[in-house]
């Protein structure tokens, strides 16, 4: 989970390998470095920490190399240190590496044999030693060829060498890279993001795929060696910039833009003029469906768990939720007559693009809900539906969860009015109240926005906080505790609100926050019961709710008063307090808001 770059150019490539590096730094952020070939050599600088320190290690002393390679790293093997910092080199080569390399112990042992000396403890130096010593025998495309042939596992590489200095290396299995054209100059990146300041033009390569970048030519191999022509595609430019305007952090940003989020999906899919949800050219016929499996990790997973109870409450389809990282390994029997649905924001997890992997070898439909449309799970699966929230940059999922949700509840009104589950005027109503959506999210927003920040402070010196829901709220529970444990690091756990007789409620002491989300729905008698339970015991209540009127404790710390809605909406204005909590905790914790520890935005090994 790393982010790699490189530039073969006419003129010196430092900055813009350093300004490609720090869009990157949502892959990864706890060492960075670069090489570049200078007078015939290899030249490397690296340091822990974030880009901002290898630039000034740049600054006062500088690399004008006219081909570089550029890295920012998430520690897999070896701790964040200056020396397991990327690129790695040796006299001949310098490497860098997105992905883990399974059989790396074995391999350097064979290579220690032969008299190579290992600086770091990564998996990637072994690379380096390989192609030195395939470049002892072998020319360049053969040497690459033997080296790539060696290696188990995922890589996304970028390469220099010093005896061919007029270009960049890059191949790729299992994690993403993209190639870009410039003036003069082209590109290596992890993705399209990271070069968007220096052209759109972008050719992205598949498994297996090894290009030669020059100043004025890419070339193309196959894994069988043979040269290949690729399309060029010229990506539009965003809807949003992925800039941070007058916000302070991209999450502010990214919470605060969720009704114009709900608005571009809701445009996308819904016929305005007609009161029809369009699917455009959905392969699959919604009556052959036997059953649907949705998959994802994290966030989107709770947008799967979400879509379960909207898909039973509309159709008779019975339905799965499952984690990727679980799915992929279980023996399953894939059907033919099933749908398997991939969730994921970057459209790059690496549980989540293995899992389709696995279906698409067993040859069963799949569709994927995506925000990068350009990403490998958008290109691998049988059809994408993609959720337009423009680039996300803060590593907790926020507005991407709002269209993950959105995608997969208009897909199951779709479905129902396609199998005739719901009345023509059922389905209208639905549109209807679809469209009330970033409206009502808009309200929401703007209510919490003097609330929570006094809330936040009880969450401070708690010792965790627990977040309850039953129905489409339990997933939301499960989403705001996620949300405050990667934000503000402390401890926090999401329950079913009917669980916690079960066992939970040993948990539950004088003062500790309990968040309680009891919307008007069929739970709401059942859910205050559970808060009463919680009240009797100390908990500090916070109570989210849209059904003020039936609530009669007076021992309710807060309550949070949101907008009448729809009850199939009310995930959508749910999910707003808590992801608003999550970060005004961190914000008085003082944490990095957009690039919480231990965490990367794009999850790309295992
Ligand atoms: C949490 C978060 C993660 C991601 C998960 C899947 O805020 O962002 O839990 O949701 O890593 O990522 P994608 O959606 O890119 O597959």
């Amino acid at each position: 989970m790393c982010g790699i770059i490189g530039i073969a150019s006419n003129k010196s490539v430092t900055s813009n390998i350093i300004n490609s590096l720090k869009k990157l730094e949502y892959r990864g952020y706890d060492s960075a470095g670069i090489a570049t070939i200078v007078n015939g050599n290899i030249d490397e600088k690296k340091c822990t920490g974030r880009v901002d320190n290898l630039e000034k290690i740049l600054f006062k002393n500088p690399s004008k190399g006219l081909l570089g390679i550029g890295h920012v790293r998430w520690a897999t093997h070896g701790i964040p240190s200056q020396v397991n910092a990327h690129p790695h080199s040796s006299e001949e080569v310098s490497v860098v590496h997105n992905g883990i390399i399974e059989n790396s112990n074995e391999l350097k042992k064979k290579l220690e044999q032969s008299g190579y000396k290992f600086k770091s403890q990564t998996d990637t130096e072994v690379i380096t030693f390989l192609l030195t010593d395939f470049l002892k025998e072998f020319d360049l495309v053969e040497a690459i060829n033997k080296t790539l042939k060696t290696l188990n596992g995922s890589f996304a590489l970028g390469i220099l060498f010093k005896k061919y200095d007029n270009i960049v290396v890059g191949a790729r299995r299992g994690s993403p890279l993209a190639v870009g054209y410039g003036p003069q100059e082209n590109y290596l990146g992890s993705d399209s993001y990271a070069l968007k300041s220096m052209t759109n033009k972008i050719t992205y390569l598949e498994d297996g795929e090894v290009c030669i970048i020059s100043n004025n030519k890419v070339d193309f191999y196959n894994s069988k060696n043979i040269k290949i022509n690729k399309k060029i595609l010229t990506l539009s430019n965003d809807k949003y910039t992925a800039e941070k305007g007058d916000y302070k952090d991209f999450m502010s940003k990214e919470i605060n833009e969720q009704n114009i989020t709900a608005k571009n999906c809701v445009k996308e899919y819904v016929d305005q003029l007609r009161k029809d949800i369009n699917l455009y050219n959905f392969p699959i016929q919604p009556k052959d469906i036997q059953k649907i499996i949705l998959i994802g990790c994290g966030t989107a997973y709770h947008s799967c768990i979400t879509a379960k109870y909207w898909f039973e409450e509309l159709t008779n389809i019975p339905i799965e939720i499952d984690i990727a990282s679980e799915f992929r390994y279980r023996k399953i029997k894939l059907s033919k007559k099933n749908l398997y649905i991939f969730v994921s924001q970057s459209g790059e997890t690496a549980d989540t693009f293995a899992a389709l992997d696995l279906c698409k070898k067993n040859k069963v439909k799949t569709c994927s809900v995506v925000n990068a449309v350009e990403s490998s799970i958008a290109r691998s699966s049988d059809f994408v539906l993609p959720i337009h929230a423009g680039p996300e940059i803060g590593v907790a999922s926020t507005k991407a969860f709002i269209g993950q949700m959105l995608v997969l509840y208009i897909l199951a009104i779709k479905i129902s009015q396609i199998r005739k589950e719901i009345s023509e005027t059922e389905y209208e109503k639905k549109i209807i109240d679809l469209k009330k959506l970033p409206d009502l999210i808009k309200k929401t927003l703007n209510y919490c926005q003097n609330n929570i920040p006094t809330i936040a402070k009880d969450f401070l010196k708690a010792k965790g906080s627990m977040f309850l829901g039953r129905g489409l709220s339990f997933p939301i529970a499960l989403e705001g505790a996620l949300k405050l444990k990667e934000l503000s690091y402390l401890h926090a756990e999401g329950y079913p609100a009917g669980e916690m007789k079960h066992g939970p409620l040993a948990l539950i002491e004088e003062g500790l926050p309990v968040v309680i989300l009891a919307p008007k729905d069929r739970y709401f008698e059942k859910t205050i019961s559970n808060m009463q339970e919680v009240i009797a015991r100390g908990g500090k209540v916070i109570l989210i709710t849209n059904e003020t009127k039936k609530i009669i404790s007076e021992n309710i710390r807060f309550t949070l008063e949101m907008p009448e809605s729809n009850e199939n909406l009310t995930p959508f204005l749910m999910t707003i307090p808590l992801q608003l909590l999550a970060y005004h905790v961190a914000l008085l914790k003082n944490c990095d808001i957009d690039k919480p520890r231990n965490l990367a935005k794009s999850v790309t090994v295992e």
